[in-house]
């Protein structure tokens, strides 16, 4: 067992005797796995069916030598210039009815036969010709699924739009049912009449949206399937395809139930303050996605990426402090894009592993210090292993796709950031150092003592179902604003929203919205919606809550909070439901971050979770428990001091009075702070 360093290999960009300073190279950084392919299409087939393997040979015979492992990709993310021009019916369309253009990437139809066919084509002979490769360590199906072009609006994807909803609905008349065609005049006769979401007047059918997001996450999965399907036939080694932190337009619960092995590229960017708790949230994703299971970190940038209108370079010690946030978080692996800084080309001015200028620079040497240090703590066993041990988490946040997808649809009651709200709510509990995983609503909660529901908003019976019990069970569940709004074909839950189960276990009805409204902006320009305030002890006093507020019913629950000003004056704003030895929270508004710190503290004891004694001084010191060993990264500026016993295996050294500097990094075993893994 290994943590895999290296990153995407792209010697297709150099002359030959690159290649041999290449891995050289790569044996002095400790690069352990390279990801080799990812956009060779037209190199490997320069000409419709004519294949040219020999150079691919070639580098993989030379990283064999070198003891360099290969992830190898399927090289299906980027078809050459000849698919489109000979089958322009390829090229994607936008919903504007704009056909876009060869020259770039990614430009294929996620629906098109053709493309399919000849990606089905390319796989065949890549793995006929390299399953049994002594290199190959796993197989890299496409690249980044969806990054530029996730829907399709031309008319291969609508005649396939059609098929679908002929395979969903069965009837013409069960679609006008789901889609409440009767609303503006919208029937439909047949399917035949029925097309894409493409720009229409105005507010276009939301269960047509939502279906077609539904449609086009599927029609990417089955592109990501039938070369699966290709590898199946010939390799058992596995198969992941890299996810993109949260990615709205892809269901990663349904992709993640297909990749042997999770991975994911992250570049958060470092201009940014809060880059440290949106990362650390990622990372919690891609745990979570596969079950707990490490899983790698594919992708990101040694110092600054390209495509930021301003690119921010890392600081000395962020990206080892980076890499370790991930390493902490459950990755196995710590890969970059790119091996070398490309000389020419779109991504020139993106950071690789081997800079433009070369060896003598701080990238490169700290790329050596991180192959070193990965190297040693692989090497780690027994009580102070890291590789492949979990990060055991009491706490989860349901996470939906379908509900941000539906809430962030124009015509919705305000103006809602789905993964803002579920931000906030991490980024607080993660700040009292403990860990959080995403589940679904429908998944086994018994794991978790308390689970937290923000902005669920196309519930389902079953989930619904499965969250009232996790109360009545004795859990401490906690409903945040937007949830329950609708079923999840976005028909209202009649009779106070929620849904029946989870009305009954919050004991609340909800009479009416009112979130915070700022004047029409085009018409005054009177600017942001203000805050709405509210009190309770449960929030430390007098709070502003933002983004959302309801007149909320009790009919059997606590009020711990209230609205206090305007209409609202006097409604709950938090409520409380004893149910068994569990409990069942409402939260009807945003509280501002302060006052969710001392929510959620609330909500922790609640749950019976103790929150772990403070293990370094500091304020922006991050704190992770993985396996025996408690992982300690200083993202501030100033110094921090560690304040537990036991030893960071970093420097062998005794960990309790250790001094880190901004970007710092300890990792501590044989702590007694380490047992209470999981908080
Ligand atoms: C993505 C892609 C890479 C590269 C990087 C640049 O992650 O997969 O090919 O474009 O972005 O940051």
């Amino acid at each position: 067992m290994t943590i895999w360093y290296g990153g995407d290999y792209n010697p297709e960009q150099w002359p030959r005797p690159v290649w041999d300073e290449d891995v050289r190279l790569m044996n002095r950084a400790g690069v352990s796995l390279a990801t080799v392919g990812v956009f060779s299409w037209a190199r490997l087939e320069p000409r419709p069916g004519e294949y040219d393997f020999d150079w691919l040979d070639e580098v993989l015979d030379l990283l064999h030598a070198a003891g360099v492992r290969v992830d190898l990709a399927t090289a299906t993310a980027s078809p050459p210039p000849w698919l489109a021009l000979r089958h322009p019916e390829t090229l994607p369309v936008t919903e504007d009815g704009v056909r876009l253009a060869v020259g770039s990437r990614q430009q294929y139809c996620p629906s098109s036969p053709v493309y399919r066919e000849r990606a089905r084509e390319l796989v065949t002979r890549i793995v006929e010709r390299y399953a049994d490769h002594p290199a190959l360590e796993l197989w890299h199906v496409n690249n980044e699924y969806g990054c530029h072009v996730s829907h399709c609006y031309c008319e291969v994807s609508a005649a396939a739009f059609r098929a679908w909803l002929q395979q969903r609905y069965g009837s013409i008349d069960e679609l006008n049912r789901v889609w409440g065609t009767a609303f503006w005049s919208q029937r439909y006769d047949s399917f035949d009449e029925v097309q894409p979401p493409r720009t229409a007047p105005t507010f276009r059918n939301p269960t047509q949206l939502l279906d077609f997001d539904r449609f086009s996450n599927d029609e990417l999965l089955a592109c990501f399937r039938s070369e699966v399907a290709v590898i199946r036939e010939r390799s058992t080694l596995p198969v992941t395809t890299n996810f993109m932190g949260f990615f709205k337009p892809l269901d990663y619960w349904a992709w993640a139930q297909e990749v042997d092995v999770v991975s994911d590229d992250t570049y958060p960017d470092p201009a940014d303050p809060l880059s440290t708790p949106y990362a650390a949230m990622v990372h919690d994703l891609m745990r979570s996605l596969g079950g707990g299971a490490p899983w790698l970190l594919m992708e990101q940038a040694t110092s600054a990426v390209n495509w930021r209108p301003r690119n921010a370079v890392k600081a000395p010690g962020q990206m080892r402090a980076w890499s370790y946030r991930a390493v902490a978080r459950g990755a196995d692996g710590i890969l970059f894009f790119q091996w070398r800084q490309s000389a020419v080309g779109s991504e020139k001015f993106h950071s690789g592993l081997v800079p433009h200028s070369g060896t003598d620079t701080r990238v490169w040497r700290e790329v050596e210090q991180l192959g070193r240090e990965l190297a040693a703590l692989s090497a780690l066993d027994g009580d102070a292993a890291i590789v492949g041990t979990l990060v055991p988490a009491r706490v989860a946040i349901a996470l939906d796709w379908t509900s941000w997808w539906a809430i962030e649809q124009p015509g919705s009651p305000a103006e809602v950031s789905y993964l803002r709200t579920i931000f906030a709510w991490h980024s607080v509990i993660t700040s009292l150092g403990l860990a959080v995983d995403f589940v679904q609503a429908e998944a086994e909660l018994s794991a978790y003592s308390l689970v937290l529901v923000p902005v669920h908003f196309t519930l389902t019976d079953p989930q619904g179902a499965n969250l009232a019990a996790f109360a009545d069970a004795g859990g401490t569940l906690v409903t945040g604003f937007g949830t329950g709004i609708t079923d999840e074909n976005l028909h209202v839950h009649l009779g106070g929203y929620l849904g029946d189960a989870l009305r009954r276990v919050l004991g609340i009805w909800i009479e009416e919205f009112a979130p915070p409204a700022g004047a029409d902006l085009e018409a005054t320009g009177a600017g942001e919606a203000p805050p709405v305030p509210l009190k309770g002890e449960v929030l430390g006093g007098a709070a502003d809550g933002h983004v959302w507020a309801e007149f909320v019913r009790v009919t059997d629950a606590d009020t711990l909070a209230t609205f206090t000003d305007g209409a609202l004056a006097g409604w709950p704003a938090v409520t409380r439901r004893a149910s068994g030895s569990g409990s069942a929270w409402y939260v009807a508004t945003l509280p501002e971050p302060s006052a969710l710190r001392q929510l959620v503290e609330q909500l922790v004891a609640d749950a019976g979770i103790e929150v772990p004694a403070p293990v370094a001084t500091g304020e922006q010191v991050e704190v992770v428990r993985r396996g025996g060993a408690v992982f300690v990264i200083n993202h501030g500026a100033d110094e921090a001091e560690v304040l537990v016993d036991g030893v960071d295996v970093l420097t062998g050294g005794a960990a309790s009075g250790l001094r880190l500097p901004s970007q710092g990094v300890a990792i501590v075993v044989g702590s007694s702070s380490g047992e209470a893994a999981g908080g």
